[in-house]
């Protein structure tokens, strides 16, 4: 438990995690497999309103558009939506709930609150029904990772989960962010699916992440963190967070920050225990976490209970 009242207050460091999950960090920044080069500078303790600020100015939300090599030569321009994401809701959402699939929100009756919200975005494959005491049942959005798309286990061409919602997917792409290399060597071929799909579902709102969309906020987590930081994309949370601040005038995230509920049961949906699912391995999660309890405008009372985190959107923010 001091290590959870610790990360409410913004003050922990790896040091403190399980040797398993240090010597994980460890192995993954000396393999490097996304040939990330750090050019930014870190910016030492910065306040709520000063990141908020870099954060409004910096964070674009991009989407592939077709209008790039190799996509450009391929027909994606009439291959994406006619409407981007970022004008999907022109005059903003009021207010916004991001639901983590942590084990953590199980047994929390936090589901009427969620569904409240004017949007919800849940992620990959983390389901409402039988859940919806705790997660509720309105999905306005959902966050998929290349896997989703290719993995047959997950069923995205039949399952209900992902129809009637916007689809937002991604891959980890070079830090180069070169779609060249990217396109011929994806983590896994989201490529192929995702045509497949835009061809069967024309009138269902369904993007690509941009690569450089998630360097950059790779490279904001890492500026505003002492530590070096896993050389890795930041998680699907994470980037959903920030997805949401950009479309929202209020976002409220649920159990991405440990309420008192923390357990090592990964998802709420799943028998699979692991610490490293809510502390990270691959991704930077920690680093995260940390940097998003800097920004959070809620009380500790909603932190400790609900595991709530509330965010000013960007059109909230005045610098
Ligand atoms: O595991 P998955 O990526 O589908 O979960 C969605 C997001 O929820 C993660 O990317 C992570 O940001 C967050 N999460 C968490 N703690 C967990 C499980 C998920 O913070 N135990």
């Amino acid at each position: 438990r001091a290590f959870l009242y610790r990360l409410w207050k913004g003050n922990v460091s790896s040091k403190m995690l399980n040797p398993r999950l240090q010597k994980a960090m460890k192995d993954y920044l000396t393999a490097n497999k996304h040939g990330v080069r750090f050019r930014g500078k870190r910016e030492a303790g910065l306040s709520r309103a000063q990141l908020l600020c870099q954060l409004r100015s910096r964070v674009r939300v991009r989407t592939l558009d077709g209008t790039e090599a190799p996509f450009s030569a391929l027909g994606w321009r009439r291959l994406v939506p006619a409407v981007p994401l970022s004008q999907l809701h022109p005059r903003g959402l009021r207010s916004c709930a991001v639901v983590m699939s942590a084990g953590a929100i199980l047994n929390s009756s936090l589901g009427e609150e969620i569904d409240s919200h004017d949007a919800v975005l849940r992620f990959n494959s983390a389901p409402t029904r039988g859940y919806e005491k705790d997660v509720g049942n309105k999905t306005t959005m959902r966050i998929i990772n290349s896997q989703i798309l290719t993995n047959p286990s997950h069923h995205f061409i039949d399952s209900s989960l992902y129809k009637d919602v916007i689809l937002v997917a991604w891959d980890p792409a070079p830090y180069s962010a070169n779609l060249n290399l990217w396109y011929k060597k994806p983590d896994y071929n989201l490529f192929t699916p995702y045509i497949q799909h835009r061809q069967r579902n024309p009138n269902q709102p369904f993007y690509i992440l941009h690569p450089k969309f998630i360097w950059q906020l790779w490279d904001i987590i890492q500026e505003n963190t002492k530590e070096k930081i896993q050389p890795n994309p930041p998680s699907s949370g994470f980037i959903g967070i920030l997805i949401m601040m950009s479309m929202c005038r209020e976002v409220h995230v649920y159990e991405y920050i440990p309420s008192v509920r923390q357990t090592e049961l990964c998802h709420y949906h799943e028998l699979y225990y692991d610490a490293a699912c809510t502390l990270g391995a691959y991704h930077p999660l920690l680093y995260e976490k940390l940097l998003v309890q800097r920004l959070n405008t809620g009380t500790q009372g909603d932190l400790h209970r609900k595991g709530k985190v509330v965010l000013p959107g960007f059109q909230a923010v005045h610098c």
